[in-house]
């Protein structure tokens, strides 16, 4: 018997959610296409983020390239980090990925574990080559960023972006100039992501080029967070740093406020956007019981972060998925940018009170000798020691010596106004093919023998299916008016094809809540009826008032509802 998992996989595949790509040239590991219900589902799910990380902070988004040159990434971290370990079978010369072939084993190792430990542990304990069966190996870090040429020149290496991330680090100074200089300040950006995985098996879980919805949101590290109150007493399950590091799962239940108050999370926007998270899964099918935050120890988070939670959930057939991941990363990546392009990154905010601080200032002893020592870059040089109290680092940038220039030193004390810093950055990371299987996976249930999807209303494909009774005596023309007319304001499918109960088995079957029909009624009085996908219930509505009432029981233009538990739900 499959699984519950190789269920909704076959269901993806059979009625078009997503599948393999390249197919005919017998398929691509970790590729996959999204088919029309795919997007169409997508798509509601990048708009119900929008609407509650975006908009309802008046948040801004942005489009960056998906492909960045070697600096970026050098700067980022990622050229020296991103790196997972992979396990050559010194017989066969098959790789897989070290970790996951040890897990498989029954062997714990932790992320983050280095290479040494891992080659040891495979060797110490013949792990088998899934291929050849021998039990030899070598271990190497591996760069899971895909590398290419920007141009026609073999030197001008690139990589496609592993996170949308860097290209709002990178724009930093323009979207703050253009948002008006304001924090906090969050920036989102919605697109793909490329990891050059190792070995990827579950089908849409670990991609090679995937959808990512991300947010950076910067903020003042001295300021409080003005969005807790509205979720302080959330209820967040979390598996601690301290426990998953002893290898243990047991999830406490505390609330948002007393998360930061225990220090459990460092940063109290970083426990709002896990409250918000755990609203948001829960209004794609996931009860909050089968969710959790699950914190990384030190070793296992990526380079740029201070804290980090996996946000988790439990997936029938599969066990704990991860769907997002929520990141405390600090100043690192403005620091980091702002130092290697030696471009300031760094923001200043007005004091309540003037302050005397002790600081550096550089005054040029000749101007003449200056124009002399620095040709044309004389002005440079000048722009850098007004706006740096270490200038010697973008003096270098412009091929210049500070020992060959006439500047000097002094130490002053000044009154100041305003406090410069780069801004600290919580980011809340989501993978939406993952979300997606997350909420097939939580919808899939069997009634009758038959298969019923019961997505939220929010997030089903296809809102509305539209059938006639019989596709005669002008019932199917009826029937085909009234699809278009609400096509203006739905997703809506019409169909003619077959018995009137295989029509609402097939539409059940992809998820859609709602099925009008139109009957012979429909010629005397002018109503139709409303079937309701998850208890089966029809209502008569009048013509006039059908539009209204569908955009009542989806939820449309409304806050987001979780979904009614209620369904023809049987695993
Ligand atoms: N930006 C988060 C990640 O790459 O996982």
């Amino acid at each position: 018997m499959e699984g519950a998992y190789e269920r909704v996989v076959e269901l993806a595949k059979r009625r078009g959610f997503f599948w393999q790509a390249y197919e005919i040239y017998g398929g691509v590991g970790g590729l996959y296409v999204m088919g029309p219900l795919g997007v169409s589902m997508k798509n509601k799910i990048v708009e119900l983020w929008r609407s509650m990380f975006v908009r309802k902070h008046g948040f801004v988004e942005v489009d960056a390239p998906s492909l960045g040159p070697y600096r970026v990434f050098k700067a980022s971290g990622h050229v020296d980090n991103f790196m997972d370990p992979v396990a050559e079978c010194l017989r066969c010369g098959r790789k897989f990925r070290a970790d996951h072939l040890l897990a498989e084993s029954g062997v714990r190792a932790g992320e983050g574990a280095p290479v040494e430990e891992l080659e040891r542990l495979l060797n110490g304990n013949r792990v088998r080559c899934p291929e050849c069966g021998a039990s030899e190996w070598r271990v190497s870090r591996f760069l899971t960023m895909f590398e290419t040429r920007i141009g026609p020149y073999s030197e001008d290496v690139g990589f496609l972006r592993p996170e949308t991330a860097q290209g709002i680090f990178t724009e930093f100074r323009r979207i703050y100039e253009v948002t008006r200089e304001r924090l906090p300040l969050g920036v989102a950006q919605i697109g793909r992501g490329f990891r050059n995985e190792i070995s990827p098996r579950q089908a849409m879980i670990r991609l090679r080029e995937f959808n990512m919805m991300e947010l950076e949101f910067f903020m003042d590290p001295e300021a409080g967070c003005p969005y807790m109150d509205e979720v302080a007493g959330d209820v967040l399950p979390i598996l601690t740093e301290e426990v998953a590091e002893r290898g243990g799962e047991d999830v406490i239940e505390v609330s948002a406020r007393d998360a930061v108050e225990r220090g459990i999370v460092r940063n109290a926007c970083l426990a709002y956007f896990m409250a918000l998270s755990a609203r948001f899964v829960e209004s794609l099918g996931v009860p909050r019981s089968h969710q959790r935050f699950h914190g990384k120890p030190a070793r296992e988070r990526a380079h740029y972060s201070a804290q980090t939670f996996d946000h988790e959930v439990d997936v029938p057939g599969l066990g704990w998925l991860e769907v997002a991941g929520l990141a405390y990363r600090t100043d690192y990546d403005l620091r980091s940018h702002s130092e290697a392009s030696g471009k300031d990154l760094s923001v200043s905010v007005r004091l309540p009170e003037p302050e005397l601080v002790r600081r550096t200032r550089w005054r040029v002893s000749s101007m003449e000798e200056l124009r002399r020592a620095a040709g044309d870059r004389w002005k440079d040089v000048m722009r850098i020691i007004s706006s740096s109290e270490d200038p010697a680092r973008e003096i270098a940038a412009l091929g210049l010596r500070m020992e060959d220039l006439p500047l000097v030193r002094e130490e002053i004390v000044e009154k100041v106004n305003v406090r410069r810093f780069y801004p600290h950055v919580v980011e809340p990371s989501y993978g939406i093919e993952r979300l997606m299987v997350a909420s097939l996976s939580w919808a899939y249930g069997m009634r009758e023998g038959r298969v019923i999807l019961s997505l939220p209303p929010r997030v089903a494909p296809v809102q509305v299916a539209v059938f006639p009774l019989v596709s005669r005596d002008g019932l199917d023309d009826v029937a085909r008016r009234i699809a278009s007319e609400l096509s203006r304001s739905f997703d809506v499918m019409y169909d003619d094809d077959g018995s009137i109960g295989r029509r609402y088995a097939r539409a059940d079957e992809i998820g859609v809540p709602f099925a009008v029909t139109v009957d012979y009624e429909t010629l005397s009085d002018g109503t139709v009826t409303i079937r309701h996908r998850d208890t089966w219930e029809q209502e008569r509505v009048g013509e006039g008032e059908l539009a209204r009432r569908l955009a009542e029981l989806l939820g449309v233009g409304g806050p987001a509802r979780s979904p009614a538990r209620s369904g023809p739900r049987s695993r």
